[in-house]
């Protein structure tokens, strides 16, 4: 009589380990293209699938990753023209198990001949066309496409190499904006419209937006390397950039405690900004509107939501490829 009672036993055994055990398991696809399952980290609630194309003179380059993505994320697209390529980023999330599987019959060959859609102006600091204002026009290839205009800025040693200035067309969070950051070491501004080649004229600089009055705390790094008292001081805020901000997250680095000041839009004072721009997980991302008000001396340890773990989730891509990672929202380069 014992298997009888044992079987109950064992279901519930089973229904008791999964819950704690359960997680999102997606593909995790590198560069080369071979993919394994990924149980998705804690937090991890999408999986992904990032697509950079490269088209030039009628041949096509692409290149695919997949894996685990935070929860923020949303479906996002962007093209722009650099010397005679056009790079188009693309990714794609969804929330099922293995659901960011290569779908069969997929076509990607550049439609040049489709639906007209808006028509952008655009260039990109890699061949300092925007520096220079040799300003092409690209057409959208989606309706749901914008004219954007973006600019990441990042100055600290050890970041890698970003298109400074991009305009294209692109379907991104942020949009229409403006939505951005400052402070003395990077500078994020992104925004969006959608009327014929509005996104042209000379590009946004961060020296040129008037100060707006505000003054807050700026720094990046931990307590010692970075966001010291000696390495924290006051910025003046620019733009519509009228908040201060504060965040504290992980890296992946090893860096268990990442901290971000400056000035940044409303918009930007949520974690999904700041989580792709600085590479971060685990934020917490507060704002406020007096000058100082971000002030690190009224501090204290913030409390991190589960131990930091740079574990699976932290894929290191190399940056050559994907020069427009953190504009595109840095988490291209870890997720
Ligand atoms: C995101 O893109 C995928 C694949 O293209 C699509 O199936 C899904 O419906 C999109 N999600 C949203 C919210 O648009
Ligand atoms: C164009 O942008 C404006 C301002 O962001 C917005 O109010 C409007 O709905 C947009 N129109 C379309 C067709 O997307
Ligand atoms: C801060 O980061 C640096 C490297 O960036 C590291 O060497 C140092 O140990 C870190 N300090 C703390 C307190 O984590
Ligand atoms: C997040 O930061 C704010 C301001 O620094 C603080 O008041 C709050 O307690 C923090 N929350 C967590 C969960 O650490």
């Amino acid at each position: 009589m014992g298997r009888p009672r044992l079987l109950p036993l064992l279901l519930l055994l089973v229904q008791t380990c999964i819950p704690a055990s359960w997680s999102l398991q997606c593909l995790l696809c590198g560069r080369t293209g071979k993919c394994q399952v990924e149980e998705c980290a804690r937090g991890q609630d999408l999986c992904r699938t990032t697509t950079l194309r490269i088209w030039e003179g009628g041949e096509e380059l692409e290149v695919v990753e997949r894996g685990c993505a935070h929860p923020e994320k949303s479906n996002r697209t962007m093209s722009y023209r650099t010397g005679t390529q056009i790079i188009t980023l693309t990714e794609a999330l969804c929330a099922t198990n293995l659901c960011n599987g290569p779908s069969p019959g997929r076509t990607s060959t550049f439609p040049r001949t489709r639906n007209r859609y808006l028509e952008c102006v655009s260039c990109a600091s890699s061949d300092l066309s925007c520096e220079r204002g040799w300003d092409q026009s690209l057409q959208c290839r989606s309706p749901t496409e914008q004219c954007v205009e973006v600019v990441t800025h990042r100055s600290l040693e050890g970041s890698p190499r970003d298109e400074h200035h991009t305009r294209g067309c692109g379907n991104l969070p942020g949009c229409p904006g403006p939505t951005g950051f400052h402070n003395h070491h990077t500078f994020h501004f992104l925004q969006c419209c959608n009327t014929t080649k509005c996104n042209g004229g000379s590009v946004v600089e961060l020296q040129n937006l008037a100060l707006n009055g505000l003054q807050c705390y700026s720094c990046e790094g931990n307590s010692t390397h970075g966001c010291s008292a000696d390495e924290t001081s006051l910025t003046a805020c620019q733009g519509p950039m009228n908040q201060c901000l504060e965040a504290t997250g992980t890296n992946g680095l090893g860096n268990p405690i990442y901290t971000v000041r400056g000035c940044a839009t409303p918009s930007w004072c949520q974690s999904l900004h700041v989580a792709e721009a600085f590479s971060l997980t685990h934020l917490n991302v507060s704002c406020c509107t007096g000058t100082g008000c971000n002030n690190p001396l009224r501090d204290h340890q913030p409390r991190m939501g589960g131990a930091p773990r740079p574990g699976p989730a932290h894929l290191s891509l190399t940056t050559t490829l994907l020069i427009t990672a953190r504009l595109w929202g840095g988490t291209l380069l870890w997720t």
